[in-house]
């Protein structure tokens, strides 16, 4: 793409006068570039991106994340157009299952409750009854009864953190999970404990080190381990209600620019700065230009499919 010419001042400018002009509105993910999340109307975690998506009055949303929060958008809101910059923003997580791969696990259990992280396409959400995120998941699964059988999907570091919160036995667990969350493992927490012994943990439950940390977290002692497992927004909302000072952060670096921006006298590391998601970083200031400029990449979701998939969107979002 050419911007030959056009300096970063003017290109950030113009996004904003197009914005305007397209009554539009800019949704960005915690873990987006700097640059990106400073444009943004809106920058949050999941669930906070589809309960914006559901509300805004704008004609046109610009969603600068991965492709299912973009077709998450276009299921709560099918009077908008909704535009991705980067229509190869994908998600490791949301291709390890599909429709197919689901009706065939359902007809396995036909009177199982399937809940869905919402890290899905739509063509899964369809096949779900409840939808979830990790900032609501134990409470979605509470809001089952005790007896139902659940079929948990797709993340299984975040399904095992679901079955050890709520201490149910009736919760299968799709094995699926993030490429860069699986890699945070006991391994790098303990050396990032090494490195930071007085920070706070603040640790997401995508990672593959969630149970051993839960495990440490509950000794309750904090010469053990200090900290709590967070979605990303769930971070932001501690780290500024918290006394400590210091902070280590077991998610996508992304979250290092908000966490910062809020909270400039503290220090905030991440477990591994090179943990970052490809995907979502391929979204650019210059895309986000292109994007409002050309109009592109619209995502669409077949109608029946919205339909289906809207049911346990809007159920997870009236749980939480
Ligand atoms: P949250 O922002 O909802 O915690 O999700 C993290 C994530 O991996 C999104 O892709
Ligand atoms: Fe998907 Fe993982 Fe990237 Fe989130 S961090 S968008 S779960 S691949």
């Amino acid at each position: 793409m050419s911007t030959a010419g056009t300096t970063s001042e003017e290109i950030r400018a113009d996004i904003l006068r197009l914005k305007q002009e397209r009554n539009a509105v800019i949704l960005a993910h915690n873990y987006q570039i700097p640059e990106v999340q400073d444009l943004a109307d809106f920058v949050g975690d999941s669930l906070g991106l589809s309960q914006q998506a559901a509300e805004t009055s704008a004609d046109l949303i610009v969603f600068c994340g991965v492709h299912f929060m973009a077709e998450t958008a276009a299921i709560l809101s099918p009077a908008k157009r909704v535009l991705i910059p980067d229509l190869a923003a994908g998600c490791s997580l949301a291709s390890s299952i599909t429709g197919e791969q689901l009706r065939s696990w359902k007809a396995e259990h036909p009177d199982a409750v399937v809940v869905s992280y919402v890290n899905t396409t739509a063509d899964v959400k369809a096949e779900s009854d409840y939808c979830c995120t990790s900032a609501n998941a134990v409470k979605v699964v509470q809001s089952i009864p005790e007896e139902r059988q659940v079929l948990f999907l797709p993340d299984m570091f975040l399904g095992t953190y679901v079955q050890k919160v709520t201490g149910r036995k009736n919760i299968l667990v799709w094995w699926g999970e993030c490429h860069v969350h699986a890699a945070i493992g006991p391994q790098e927490i303990s050396q990032a404990r090494h490195s930071h012994p007085n920070a706070e943990f603040l640790v997401h439950p995508e990672c593959g080190c969630v149970s051993s940390t839960m495990y440490l977290l509950s000794q309750n002692d904090p010469s053990t381990m200090n900290g709590a497992v967070l979605s990303t927004s769930g971070m932001l909302r501690h780290a500024r209600q918290s006394p400590s000072r210091e902070f280590v952060v077991a998610t996508e670096p992304g979250i290092l620019h908000p966490l910062r921006k809020e909270n400039p006298e503290k220090r905030f590391y991440a477990v591994s700065e090179e943990s970052t998601c490809g995907f979502m970083k391929m979204i650019t200031v210059e895309k986000l230009w292109r994007s409002l400029r050309d109009d592109v990449f619209e995502v669409t979701v077949p109608e029946e499919t919205a339909r289906r998939a809207r049911i346990p969107i809007e159920r997870m979002l009236a749980a939480s």
